[in-house]
């Protein structure tokens, strides 16, 4: 089986990729910025770690030795900085370039870029979906504005270079196997953990990590140059998935439920307790603005076309109870 590398390999996704990829045959390279961060056991079988940072070029080169395609799921999925430009959106625009040119210097032919449905859009117009053909051209969100340029700047870069750029763009993704929360997993953490939180009152769609990295290999495997294709799971809401996790665990304690009204509020306590406690915050004014009102409803017909008959998403209640599991087990806080 062909050599290929993961870039963001000890998160979320990565494990989950590094994972799907080892118990299919590939020989993986595991790219991880720092060795000192926790280093996921792959179920006994190796997968060989580099250290790599996708913003030195030199790294890149050296990850990129000898292997048939990349995947690149590595970058900040924070939603806010202190310096949003340098910390959000340079590893992701910059970062996807280095990557794309250091492919470019090693002859590799094939990249798997995991973008986001932030990219697609939050809004469709009324009646309708949106699809691979939408772009969020409009947001000023640094990490949504920096997916969208990867995209777009990637695909004109692998292009120019003969390199297939095939683009997936997932929403909030959840499921087992992370040692760090992302902002979409840090809700169940802080909730499973006995913290009264607060959680806006949205509805989204989820995927599960492992349809995700599923997906991604399948993609990898069949796609064409220049793809782009949007993976989603469920439609849910808040309150669906609070109702359950409360069924399974009814003395989890209610969280707050925030409406689109009540988020600027949010924002100002939140605002508050950083000047006092200096804990990183979470929402930001772009942020409610965009996506505070949203109903993202997304068409995944595209994906889904491409895949054998009888290919199905893991229902939201399993992946929910996975991660769940997953928190207490692995005592993620
Ligand atoms: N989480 C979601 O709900 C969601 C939704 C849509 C799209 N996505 C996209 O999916 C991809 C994977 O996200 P995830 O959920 O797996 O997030 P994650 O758990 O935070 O993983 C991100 C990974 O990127 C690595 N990384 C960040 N900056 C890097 C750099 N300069 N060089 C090398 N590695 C770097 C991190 O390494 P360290 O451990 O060293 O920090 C980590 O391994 C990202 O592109 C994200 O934007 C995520």
């Amino acid at each position: 089986m062909p050599e290929v590398l993961v870039l963001g390999a000890n998160g979320h996704l990565g494990r989950n990729l590094v994972e799907t990829l080892l118990k299919k045959g590939y020989s993986v390279r595991a790219g991880v910025r720092s060795l000192l961060h926790p280093l996921p056991i792959w179920e006994g079988r190796s997968a060989e770690v580099v250290q790599v940072d996708i913003l030195d070029g030199a790294s890149l080169d050296q990850a990129m030795y000898g292997v048939e395609g990349v995947f690149h799921c590595a970058a900040p999925t924070a939603l806010w900085a202190k310096d949003a430009r340098k910390e959000i959106a340079a590893p992701i625009l910059r970062g996807t370039l280095e990557v794309i040119e250091a492919a470019h210097r090693q002859g590799v032919k094939k990249i798997l870029y995991t973008s986001t449905c932030a990219a697609i859009g939050f809004h469709a117009p009324k009646g309708s979906v949106l699809t691979e053909i939408d772009w969020n051209r409009e947001t000023q969100h640094p990490q949504f504005k920096s997916k969208v340029e990867a995209e777009l700047q990637g695909g004109k870069l692998a292009k120019k270079y003969g390199i297939s750029f095939v683009r997936v763009c997932p929403p909030s993704i959840l499921g087992p196997g992370f040692y760090r929360s992302t902002p979409s997993t840090a809700p169940y953490v802080g909730w499973i953990n006995g913290k009264k939180i607060a959680v806006p009152d949205l509805a989204y769609h989820v995927v599960d990590v492992r349809d995700l990295a599923k997906s991604q290999l399948h993609l990898y495997e069949m796609a064409d140059v220049q793809d782009r294709y949007i993976v989603c799971g469920p439609y849910t809401g808040t309150q669906e998935v609070i109702d359950i996790l409360r069924r399974g665990m009814p003395l989890l304690k209610n969280p707050i439920l925030l409406s689109s009204r009540m988020l600027p509020i949010a924002w100002g306590l939140e605002w508050i307790q950083r000047q006092v406690t200096g804990t990183p915050r979470t929402l930001t004014r772009t942020l409610i603005r965009e996506c505070g009102s949203a109903t993202q409803q997304l068409d995944g017909s595209r994906f889904l076309a491409t895949c054998e008959p009888g290919w199905a998403f893991t229902p939201l209640e399993t992946t929910l109870w996975d991660m769940v599991h997953w928190i207490q087990r692995s005592k993620i806080h």
